[in-house]
């Protein structure tokens, strides 16, 4: 038996970026049903990375969602580049003319916007299992999925594919309408959780022969580490004394010396992969997020690209509403992916010039290096990679 519904706007995915939607719209009392295939507590379980750029900050406080960020979020002014044993601080507030980055886990802001939701009574649907998309590229398109035994149909002017690199959205789009592009790297990050004070107040990026590592943090009693490693390797053969000794390895020696350790509350392998689709719109499809495009999480731009689909899209959708007016939602493709591409090049730039490649030869290793001393003898090039961290302009 199918029961049907009817609602201006349909989004695929409850992660952050068709949560952020789902709100934004709701404010704008644009009408939208977020169908998520997963429960609540399996979303929230899933460590991601914690940067965020001022313009996803302002959008968190738009949605009503950045209370509880701006009060337990930590303002960065500046990051270190570990290499040739040493340090340099990247002064993100001085090379960017006042800007800053927040340090606030996806996790906690995946928690809120669930919570913002849940306060203006938004519906989102979980567990909704076998999502289909029908008659996308028609006046009319809808949705359908299951839940328990029963089938559900929404009808709606617009989808909105917020459903990760995995998800359903993409995979409806015919082959022949959409170009992928793909860069597979031959490495991954391991990342080990533990409740131990961060080594250092502001995150390390660090450049060493055995390989990338970075400090990074969530509070002031949690630390959040990563470590290139081939992928090849497995989580079972890290044990937390492996991970970090081999840490501290890459580390200037100050750094490691103080480096407090103890147990893992969570340790994973992820694959670094860069990944672009276009175009980002299909009919009455939206593509927002990771549903539309991956980066390597070396530049913190995964989330933040997504905040940029967000932002273009929602203001699309209420001129559309508002006043008829479709030139956003036209133009919203080539827009997004504008950003989209400036935050593949940085995320490439910034991996490349971090990371071991395998196959490097030493004269790829020389460039690396002059790279390196070349961006540490320059204002210029250090204010660009301030720029793109800090997040260029929307
Ligand atoms: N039906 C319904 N929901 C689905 C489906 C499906 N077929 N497939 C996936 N989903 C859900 C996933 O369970 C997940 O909760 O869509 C959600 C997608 O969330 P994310 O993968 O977090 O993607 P997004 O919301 O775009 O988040 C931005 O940028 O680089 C990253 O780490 C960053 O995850 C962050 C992302
Ligand atoms: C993280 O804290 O998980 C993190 C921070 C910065 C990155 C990637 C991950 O570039």
């Amino acid at each position: 038996m199918t029961s049907a519904i009817r609602t201006q706007v349909g989004i695929i995915g409850g992660g952050p970026s068709g949560l952020l939607l789902s709100q934004l719209l709701h404010l704008r009392g644009i009408d939208n049903v977020v169908l998520e295939k997963h429960a609540r507590e399996y979303v929230l379980g899933r460590i991601r990375a914690g940067v965020l750029e001022h313009g996803f900050a302002e959008l968190m406080r738009e949605a009503q969602a950045g209370e509880r960020m701006d009060r337990e979020g930590q303002i960065h002014e500046g990051f270190f580049i570990a290499h040739e044993g040493g340090q340099e601080r990247i002064d993100l507030h001085a090379l960017t003319g006042g800007k800053t980055v927040m340090v606030y886990g996806q996790t906690e802001l995946t928690r809120d916007l669930y919570e913002a939701r849940d306060r203006l009574g938004g519906k989102v649907i979980h567990n909704a299992e076998g999502v289909q998309l029908h008659e996308i590229d028609s006046a009319h398109p809808s949705l359908t999925y299951r839940q328990g035994s029963e089938t559900r149909r929404i009808d709606c002017d617009f989808i909105v594919g917020c459903d990760g690199f995995h998800g359903v959205s993409r995979q409806s789009i015919p082959k022949e309408k959409i170009q992928t592009f793909e860069k597979i790297f031959p490495f991954g990050w391991l990342g080990v959780l533990s409740r131990t004070p961060p080594v250092s107040s502001e995150l390390i990026y660090a450049n060493h022969e055995r390989g990338f590592a970075l400090c990074s943090l969530r509070s002031s009693a949690l630390s959040r580490y990563y470590i290139q490693v081939p992928l090849s390797d497995t989580v079972e053969e890290w044990s937390d004394e492996r991970f970090f000794d081999e840490l501290k390895h890459r580390l200037p020696a100050e750094v490691a010396s103080s480096m407090v350790t103890g147990p893992s509350i969570e340790k994973s392998i992820a694959p670094l992969r860069s990944f672009v689709v276009e175009p980002m719109r299909y009919g009455n499809l939206f593509l927002a997020g990771d549903a539309a495009h991956i980066v390597p999480p070396t530049g913190a731009r995964g989330l933040n690209t997504a905040g940029s689909d967000i932002y273009y899209l929602y203001h699309a959708l209420v001129d559309h509403y508002s006043s008829g007016d479709d030139r956003g939602l036209e133009s919203y493709s080539s827009r997004a992916l504008g950003r989209v591409w400036k935050g593949q090049r940085f995320s490439w730039w910034m991996t490349k010039l971090l990371h071991r490649f395998p196959d490097d030869s030493p004269y790829d290793r020389r460039l690396q290096q002059t790279d390196l001393a070349y961006l540490f003898s320059s204002q210029r090039a250090l204010a660009s990679l301030a720029e793109n961290y800090v997040g260029l302009p929307f």
